[in-house]
Protein backbone atom coordinates (compact mmCIF):
# COMPACT_ATOMS: atom_id res chain seq x y z
CA UNK A 1 0.00 0.00 0.00
CA UNK A 2 2.82 2.19 1.06
CA UNK A 3 3.84 2.44 -2.57
CA UNK A 4 0.87 3.98 -3.91
CA UNK A 5 1.34 7.03 -1.71
CA UNK A 6 4.20 9.05 -1.39
CA UNK A 7 5.12 11.35 1.78
CA UNK A 8 8.68 12.27 1.34
CA UNK A 9 8.90 15.59 2.61
CA UNK A 10 5.85 15.45 4.80
CA UNK A 11 5.64 15.51 8.84
CA UNK A 12 3.92 12.89 10.44
CA UNK A 13 2.86 13.40 14.40
CA UNK A 14 1.22 9.96 15.76
CA UNK A 15 0.31 10.45 19.55
CA UNK A 16 0.30 7.05 21.18
CA UNK A 17 2.28 5.42 18.26
CA UNK A 18 4.64 3.47 20.26
CA UNK A 19 2.31 -0.06 19.60
CA UNK A 20 -0.40 -1.65 18.25
CA UNK A 21 -2.28 0.18 15.30
CA UNK A 22 -1.23 3.15 16.10
CA UNK A 23 2.32 2.23 16.07
CA UNK A 24 1.54 0.37 12.52
CA UNK A 25 0.03 3.56 11.27
CA UNK A 26 3.25 5.14 12.08
CA UNK A 27 5.24 2.44 10.60
CA UNK A 28 3.50 2.99 7.29
CA UNK A 29 3.71 6.90 6.97
CA UNK A 30 7.38 6.28 7.26
CA UNK A 31 7.57 3.37 4.69
CA UNK A 32 6.31 6.07 2.23
CA UNK A 33 9.25 8.94 2.79
CA UNK A 34 7.50 11.19 6.13
CA UNK A 35 9.47 12.08 8.94
CA UNK A 36 7.88 10.53 11.83
CA UNK A 37 7.45 11.54 15.63
CA UNK A 38 5.60 9.59 17.63
CA UNK A 39 4.70 9.92 21.44
CA UNK A 40 3.62 7.41 24.81
CA UNK A 41 4.38 7.47 28.07
CA UNK A 42 7.01 4.61 28.20
CA UNK A 43 10.42 5.98 27.28
CA UNK A 44 11.02 2.13 26.28
CA UNK A 45 8.33 1.76 24.13
CA UNK A 46 9.41 5.14 23.04
CA UNK A 47 12.89 4.05 22.20
CA UNK A 48 11.95 1.17 20.25
CA UNK A 49 9.41 2.75 18.33
CA UNK A 50 11.71 5.52 17.04
CA UNK A 51 14.40 2.75 16.33
CA UNK A 52 12.43 0.83 13.86
CA UNK A 53 11.09 3.81 12.09
CA UNK A 54 15.09 5.00 11.94
CA UNK A 55 15.54 1.16 9.78
CA UNK A 56 13.38 3.16 7.13
CA UNK A 57 15.26 5.78 6.52
CA UNK A 58 13.55 8.53 7.78
CA UNK A 59 14.28 10.72 10.54
CA UNK A 60 12.30 9.63 13.64
CA UNK A 61 11.92 11.79 16.99
CA UNK A 62 10.39 10.53 20.13
CA UNK A 63 8.89 11.77 22.89
CA UNK A 64 8.07 9.96 26.30
CA UNK A 65 4.90 11.66 27.94
CA UNK A 66 1.38 11.54 28.75
CA UNK A 67 -1.40 12.98 26.83
CA UNK A 68 -3.38 13.85 30.13
CA UNK A 69 -0.25 16.56 30.42
CA UNK A 70 -0.87 19.03 28.05
CA UNK A 71 2.23 21.52 28.59
CA UNK A 72 3.99 17.92 27.92
CA UNK A 73 2.25 16.88 24.67
CA UNK A 74 2.43 20.82 23.95
CA UNK A 75 6.03 20.60 24.07
CA UNK A 76 6.47 17.41 22.47
CA UNK A 77 4.27 19.55 18.62
CA UNK A 78 6.37 22.29 19.32
CA UNK A 79 9.54 20.36 19.10
CA UNK A 80 8.40 18.66 16.29
CA UNK A 81 7.68 21.32 14.24
CA UNK A 82 11.42 23.08 15.08
CA UNK A 83 13.03 19.79 14.21
CA UNK A 84 11.03 18.40 11.02
CA UNK A 85 8.91 21.67 9.75
CA UNK A 86 5.20 22.23 9.75
CA UNK A 87 2.79 18.85 10.11
CA UNK A 88 1.14 17.75 7.21
CA UNK A 89 -0.46 14.62 9.52
CA UNK A 90 -1.55 14.50 13.28
CA UNK A 91 -2.73 11.09 14.36
CA UNK A 92 -4.05 11.01 17.76
CA UNK A 93 -4.73 7.55 18.83
CA UNK A 94 -3.75 6.98 22.43
CA UNK A 95 -6.00 5.41 24.72
CA UNK A 96 -6.54 3.20 27.99
CA UNK A 97 -9.93 0.50 28.09
CA UNK A 98 -10.30 -2.10 30.16
CA UNK A 99 -13.68 -3.74 31.04
CA UNK A 100 -15.47 -3.19 34.33
CA UNK A 101 -19.26 -2.69 35.25
CA UNK A 102 -20.81 0.52 35.45
CA UNK A 103 -22.36 -0.18 38.89
CA UNK A 104 -18.95 -0.92 40.52
CA UNK A 105 -15.49 0.50 38.93
CA UNK A 106 -14.18 3.29 40.97
CA UNK A 107 -14.84 7.02 39.73
CA UNK A 108 -10.84 7.23 39.24
CA UNK A 109 -11.35 3.98 36.70
CA UNK A 110 -14.21 6.17 34.84
CA UNK A 111 -12.06 9.02 34.95
CA UNK A 112 -8.88 7.61 33.76
CA UNK A 113 -10.24 6.17 30.64
CA UNK A 114 -12.14 10.00 29.81
CA UNK A 115 -8.93 11.48 30.69
CA UNK A 116 -6.87 9.36 28.16
CA UNK A 117 -8.64 9.02 25.30
CA UNK A 118 -11.51 12.06 25.53
CA UNK A 119 -9.55 14.81 27.24
CA UNK A 120 -6.16 13.59 25.54
CA UNK A 121 -7.34 13.75 21.90
CA UNK A 122 -8.43 17.25 22.78
CA UNK A 123 -5.17 18.15 24.62
CA UNK A 124 -2.84 16.66 21.45
CA UNK A 125 -5.24 18.76 19.03
CA UNK A 126 -5.19 21.88 20.93
CA UNK A 127 -1.66 21.30 20.64
CA UNK A 128 -1.03 20.25 17.23
CA UNK A 129 -3.01 23.51 15.66
CA UNK A 130 -0.59 26.04 16.10
CA UNK A 131 1.84 24.02 13.72
CA UNK A 132 -0.53 22.33 11.17
CA UNK A 133 0.45 23.42 8.21
CA UNK A 134 -2.47 25.35 6.55
CA UNK A 135 -3.35 24.85 4.03
CA UNK A 136 -3.32 21.22 3.79
CA UNK A 137 -2.76 19.44 7.20
CA UNK A 138 -5.32 16.16 7.72
CA UNK A 139 -5.71 15.15 11.33
CA UNK A 140 -7.12 12.13 12.20
CA UNK A 141 -8.34 10.84 15.47
CA UNK A 142 -8.55 6.78 16.04
CA UNK A 143 -12.21 6.29 17.71
CA UNK A 144 -13.57 3.01 18.55
CA UNK A 145 -17.23 0.77 17.73
CA UNK A 146 -17.88 1.72 21.65
CA UNK A 147 -18.58 5.77 20.01
CA UNK A 148 -22.06 4.45 18.92
CA UNK A 149 -22.36 0.54 20.25
CA UNK A 150 -23.44 0.33 23.69
CA UNK A 151 -21.52 -2.57 25.25
CA UNK A 152 -21.72 -3.63 28.36
CA UNK A 153 -18.90 -2.64 30.83
CA UNK A 154 -17.58 -0.50 28.53
CA UNK A 155 -19.03 2.76 30.04
CA UNK A 156 -16.17 4.98 30.13
CA UNK A 157 -14.86 4.14 26.70
CA UNK A 158 -18.42 4.20 25.43
CA UNK A 159 -18.25 7.87 26.26
CA UNK A 160 -15.01 9.21 25.99
CA UNK A 161 -14.95 7.53 22.43
CA UNK A 162 -18.56 9.36 21.28
CA UNK A 163 -16.60 12.04 22.72
CA UNK A 164 -13.72 11.83 20.55
CA UNK A 165 -16.12 11.43 18.02
CA UNK A 166 -18.13 15.33 18.62
CA UNK A 167 -14.60 16.81 19.23
CA UNK A 168 -13.64 15.10 15.40
CA UNK A 169 -16.62 17.34 13.85
CA UNK A 170 -16.19 20.34 15.34
CA UNK A 171 -12.74 20.54 14.89
CA UNK A 172 -13.84 19.95 11.44
CA UNK A 173 -16.65 22.97 11.29
CA UNK A 174 -14.03 24.94 12.65
CA UNK A 175 -10.48 24.01 10.66
CA UNK A 176 -12.23 23.20 7.27
CA UNK A 177 -12.15 27.00 6.54
CA UNK A 178 -8.13 27.41 6.76
CA UNK A 179 -7.70 23.96 5.36
CA UNK A 180 -7.32 21.69 8.05
CA UNK A 181 -9.48 18.44 7.62
CA UNK A 182 -10.25 16.67 10.64
CA UNK A 183 -11.75 12.74 10.41
CA UNK A 184 -11.62 10.03 12.36
CA UNK A 185 -10.96 6.27 11.48
CA UNK A 186 -13.22 3.16 13.97
CA UNK A 187 -11.05 0.53 13.56
CA UNK A 188 -13.23 -2.87 13.82
CA UNK A 189 -11.33 -5.58 16.23
CA UNK A 190 -8.03 -5.80 15.10
CA UNK A 191 -6.04 -8.64 15.31
CA UNK A 192 -2.81 -9.00 17.68
CA UNK A 193 -3.90 -5.50 19.77
CA UNK A 194 -3.95 -4.70 23.13
CA UNK A 195 -7.41 -3.96 23.02
CA UNK A 196 -8.81 -6.55 21.99
CA UNK A 197 -6.79 -9.42 24.26
CA UNK A 198 -8.60 -7.36 26.98
CA UNK A 199 -11.47 -7.19 25.64
CA UNK A 200 -11.99 -10.60 24.20
CA UNK A 201 -8.97 -12.39 26.23
CA UNK A 202 -10.55 -16.34 25.79
CA UNK A 203 -10.37 -18.34 22.77
CA UNK A 204 -14.48 -18.38 22.84
CA UNK A 205 -15.04 -14.59 22.94
CA UNK A 206 -12.37 -13.86 20.04
CA UNK A 207 -14.31 -16.39 17.84
CA UNK A 208 -17.46 -15.16 18.51
CA UNK A 209 -16.03 -11.89 17.91
CA UNK A 210 -15.36 -12.96 14.32
CA UNK A 211 -18.16 -14.55 13.50
CA UNK A 212 -19.98 -11.42 14.36
CA UNK A 213 -17.92 -9.27 11.64
CA UNK A 214 -19.87 -9.71 8.62
CA UNK A 215 -16.45 -10.12 6.69
CA UNK A 216 -15.82 -13.45 9.12
CA UNK A 217 -12.63 -12.35 10.54
CA UNK A 218 -10.77 -9.84 12.74
CA UNK A 219 -8.99 -6.87 10.46
CA UNK A 220 -5.50 -6.09 10.81
CA UNK A 221 -3.33 -3.53 11.65
CA UNK A 222 -2.54 -3.25 7.75
CA UNK A 223 -6.41 -2.72 7.08
CA UNK A 224 -5.95 0.63 9.48
CA UNK A 225 -2.33 1.69 8.27
CA UNK A 226 -3.82 1.77 4.28
CA UNK A 227 -7.23 3.86 5.62
CA UNK A 228 -5.09 6.47 7.11
CA UNK A 229 -2.55 6.78 4.27
CA UNK A 230 -5.70 7.37 2.25
CA UNK A 231 -7.14 9.49 4.16
CA UNK A 232 -4.46 11.83 4.82
CA UNK A 233 -3.88 11.87 0.97
CA UNK A 234 -4.74 14.54 -1.60
CA UNK A 235 -7.07 11.67 -2.88
CA UNK A 236 -9.42 12.76 0.19
CA UNK A 237 -8.98 16.14 0.26
CA UNK A 238 -12.71 16.60 -0.04
CA UNK A 239 -13.36 14.49 3.48
CA UNK A 240 -13.89 16.62 6.00
CA UNK A 241 -15.77 15.37 9.91
CA UNK A 242 -16.04 11.88 8.41
CA UNK A 243 -16.23 9.69 11.53
CA UNK A 244 -15.31 5.82 8.80
CA UNK A 245 -15.46 2.14 10.02
CA UNK A 246 -12.61 0.08 8.94
CA UNK A 247 -14.27 -2.81 10.57
CA UNK A 248 -15.76 -5.70 8.09
CA UNK A 249 -19.23 -4.28 8.52
CA UNK A 250 -19.02 -4.72 12.41
CA UNK A 251 -20.73 -1.63 13.65
CA UNK A 252 -23.89 -2.47 11.53
CA UNK A 253 -24.98 -4.83 14.52
CA UNK A 254 -22.38 -7.45 15.19
CA UNK A 255 -20.23 -5.28 18.00
CA UNK A 256 -23.00 -5.79 20.11
CA UNK A 257 -21.38 -9.23 20.79
CA UNK A 258 -18.94 -7.69 23.21
CA UNK A 259 -21.67 -6.98 25.51
CA UNK A 260 -21.24 -10.88 25.99
CA UNK A 261 -17.92 -10.36 27.55
CA UNK A 262 -17.41 -10.50 31.00
CA UNK A 263 -14.92 -8.41 33.08
C1 LIG B 1 -11.23 -1.92 37.01
C2 LIG B 1 -9.33 -0.64 36.81
C3 LIG B 1 -8.76 -1.58 35.94
C4 LIG B 1 -9.49 -2.75 35.62
C5 LIG B 1 -7.35 0.06 36.21
N1 LIG B 1 -8.43 0.34 36.94
N2 LIG B 1 -7.53 -1.12 35.57
N3 LIG B 1 -10.55 -0.80 37.34
N4 LIG B 1 -10.73 -2.88 36.16
N5 LIG B 1 -9.01 -3.70 34.80
C6 LIG B 1 -8.61 1.50 37.81
C7 LIG B 1 -7.54 1.59 38.89
O1 LIG B 1 -7.84 0.74 40.00
C8 LIG B 1 -7.59 3.08 39.28
O2 LIG B 1 -8.70 3.36 40.10
C9 LIG B 1 -7.91 3.74 37.93
O3 LIG B 1 -8.46 2.71 37.07
C10 LIG B 1 -6.66 4.28 37.27
O4 LIG B 1 -5.72 3.21 37.20
P1 LIG B 1 -4.15 3.48 37.07
O5 LIG B 1 -3.49 2.16 36.90
O6 LIG B 1 -3.69 4.39 38.15
O7 LIG B 1 -4.15 4.33 35.71
P2 LIG B 1 -3.03 4.61 34.68
O8 LIG B 1 -1.67 4.22 35.21
O9 LIG B 1 -3.25 5.99 34.25
O10 LIG B 1 -3.35 3.56 33.47
C11 LIG B 1 -4.39 3.77 32.58
C12 LIG B 1 -5.17 2.46 32.30
C13 LIG B 1 -4.23 1.34 31.87
C14 LIG B 1 -6.21 2.80 31.24
C15 LIG B 1 -5.88 2.06 33.60
O11 LIG B 1 -4.95 0.16 31.65
C16 LIG B 1 -3.44 1.69 30.65
O12 LIG B 1 -2.41 2.36 30.76
N6 LIG B 1 -3.88 1.28 29.42
C17 LIG B 1 -3.14 1.61 28.17
C18 LIG B 1 -3.12 0.46 27.22
C19 LIG B 1 -4.52 0.05 26.76
O13 LIG B 1 -5.47 0.07 27.55
N7 LIG B 1 -4.61 -0.33 25.47
C20 LIG B 1 -5.85 -0.73 24.92
C21 LIG B 1 -6.47 0.38 24.14
S1 LIG B 1 -7.84 -0.37 23.27
P3 LIG B 1 -8.54 3.49 41.73
O14 LIG B 1 -9.88 3.95 42.18
O15 LIG B 1 -8.24 2.09 42.21
O16 LIG B 1 -7.44 4.45 41.98
C22 LIG B 1 -9.12 0.66 23.22
C23 LIG B 1 -10.40 0.28 22.54
C24 LIG B 1 -10.45 -1.09 21.98
O17 LIG B 1 -9.03 1.74 23.70
C25 LIG B 1 -11.77 -1.27 21.25
C26 LIG B 1 -11.94 -2.66 20.73
C27 LIG B 1 -13.24 -2.86 20.01
P1 LIG C 1 -2.21 -0.15 22.36
O1 LIG C 1 -1.22 -0.99 21.63
O2 LIG C 1 -2.31 -0.28 23.82
O3 LIG C 1 -1.94 1.37 21.94
C1 LIG C 1 -2.17 2.44 22.79
C2 LIG C 1 -1.02 3.41 22.65
O4 LIG C 1 -1.31 4.58 23.40
C3 LIG C 1 0.31 2.88 23.16
O5 LIG C 1 1.34 3.40 22.36
C4 LIG C 1 0.41 3.48 24.57
O6 LIG C 1 1.79 3.54 24.96
C5 LIG C 1 -0.24 4.83 24.33
N1 LIG C 1 -0.86 5.42 25.51
C6 LIG C 1 -1.76 4.88 26.37
N2 LIG C 1 -2.08 5.74 27.33
C7 LIG C 1 -1.38 6.88 27.07
C8 LIG C 1 -1.29 8.14 27.71
N3 LIG C 1 -1.99 8.40 28.81
N4 LIG C 1 -0.48 9.08 27.16
C9 LIG C 1 0.24 8.82 26.05
N5 LIG C 1 0.18 7.64 25.40
C10 LIG C 1 -0.62 6.68 25.91
O7 LIG C 1 -3.71 -0.40 21.81
P2 LIG C 1 -4.42 -0.73 20.42
O8 LIG C 1 -5.35 -1.85 20.70
O9 LIG C 1 -3.48 -0.82 19.29
O10 LIG C 1 -5.34 0.59 20.26
C11 LIG C 1 -4.87 1.71 19.54
C12 LIG C 1 -6.02 2.65 19.24
O11 LIG C 1 -7.01 1.98 18.44
C13 LIG C 1 -6.76 3.18 20.46
O12 LIG C 1 -7.16 4.51 20.23
C14 LIG C 1 -7.97 2.29 20.54
O13 LIG C 1 -9.03 2.89 21.22
C15 LIG C 1 -8.28 2.10 19.07
N6 LIG C 1 -9.06 0.90 18.76
C16 LIG C 1 -8.49 -0.32 18.90
C17 LIG C 1 -9.21 -1.45 18.50
C18 LIG C 1 -8.59 -2.80 18.58
O14 LIG C 1 -9.14 -3.75 18.01
N7 LIG C 1 -7.45 -2.96 19.22
C19 LIG C 1 -10.52 -1.30 18.02
C20 LIG C 1 -11.07 -0.03 17.93
C21 LIG C 1 -10.33 1.07 18.28
P3 LIG C 1 2.29 3.75 26.47
O15 LIG C 1 1.81 2.59 27.25
O16 LIG C 1 3.79 3.85 26.34
O17 LIG C 1 1.71 5.05 26.94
Amino acid sequence: MEDLFDYSGRTVFVAGGTSGINFAIAESFARAGASVAVLSRRPDKVKTAVDRLGEYGITALGFAADVRDFDAVDSALTTTQAELGELDVVISGAAGNFPAPADSMSPRAFAAVVDIDLKGTYNVLRAAHPHLRKPGAAVINISAPQATVPMSFQAHACAAKAGVDMVTKVCALEWGPAGIRVNAIVPGPIADTEGMSRLAPTPELAGAVADSVPLGRYGTTDDISACALWLASPHASYINGAIIPVDGGWSLGGAAVLTRGAP
